[in-house]
């Protein structure tokens, strides 16, 4: 198998909820996917300590600090970048190879406002994407991650862009922003939840609907994750060890 992480700037990140619904309804060999592994990594205290040693980095278009993409830091976290991409590959999506991946350090910032800790319910466009909680000794059921269904009719309003502009990058709280955020959501029913828990993987066809559940750590930790985006990928299938041969047809 090859694998080929690759350096990639994920440009069309900045503005996700500004597209429509319908674009990101791919279909792929891992659509409708989602997985979660437990003690992903052998020393995950050696990649909390790895993060230690980076800039993390504020941005508009999303809340929060993450890191630069770890394939186009330093030689060490192109290293660990390139073993957690074969890890992926070999292990949560059997099959995949030439993937064009984005692996980052993600630290989430705490509001006063209770309401303003909880994310934004949406999709990604890319097509596949996980997270690997990375909080030490931790088992938070609220600041994990949750998947929605759509219930409501039609589309999005858009929201308000500066409001959410100003609130990730200056951790301004206005009414629009709580207003937008509330309305958001309003559309959607929660379907599946993760907790939080040091050194567990989710990964997940990223069309599904979901949000970081919490920003607020109960043990009064920033939230620290490693977040990865797979836009794009190869695959193969595997041959069935199995020798029975159903006949029954699930059309
Ligand atoms: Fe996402």
């Amino acid at each position: 198998m090859i694998v080929t992480p690759t350096m990639y700037l994920f440009k069309k990140h900045l503005q996700p909820h500004l597209v429509s619904i319908s674009r990101y309804m791919h279909n792929h060999a891992f659509s409708n996917f989602f997985c979660c592994q437990d003690n992903f990594l052998v020393n995950p205290d050696k990649v909390v300590d790895l993060a230690g040693t980076l800039e993390f980095i504020p941005s508009e278009v999303h809340p929060g600090k993450r890191t630069e993409n770890l394939f186009q830091i330093n030689d060490t976290c192109r290293e660990f970048a390139t073993y957690f991409a074969k890890r992926i590959a070999d292990d949560v999506f059997p099959g995949m190879y030439n993937m064009l991946i984005d692996i980052r350090f993600h630290m989430n910032d705490v509001y006063d406002d209770e309401m303003c800790n909880k994310g934004w319910i949406h999709n990604d466009p890319a097509s596949v994407a996980g997270v690997l909680y990375l909080n030490k000794d931790t088992r938070d059921f609220d600041t994990g991650t949750s998947m929605f269904d759509k219930v409501s009719l039609g589309g999005f309003k858009n929201p308000d862009v500066k409001s959410r502009n100003d609130f990730n990058l200056n951790k301004i709280v206005s009414d629009q922003y709580k207003k937008d955020l509330e309305d958001n959501h309003s559309h959607f029913y929660e379907t599946l939840r993760s907790g939080n828990k040091y050194n567990r993987l989710i990964a997940y066809d990223s069309s599904i609907w979901h949000r970081p559940n919490n920003y607020k750590m109960s043990n009064g930790e920033n939230r620290l994750s490693i977040i990865f985006f797979i836009e794009k990928y190869e695959f193969q299938k595997h041959n069935s060890m199995l020798k029975v041969q159903p006949t029954w047809r699930d059309v």
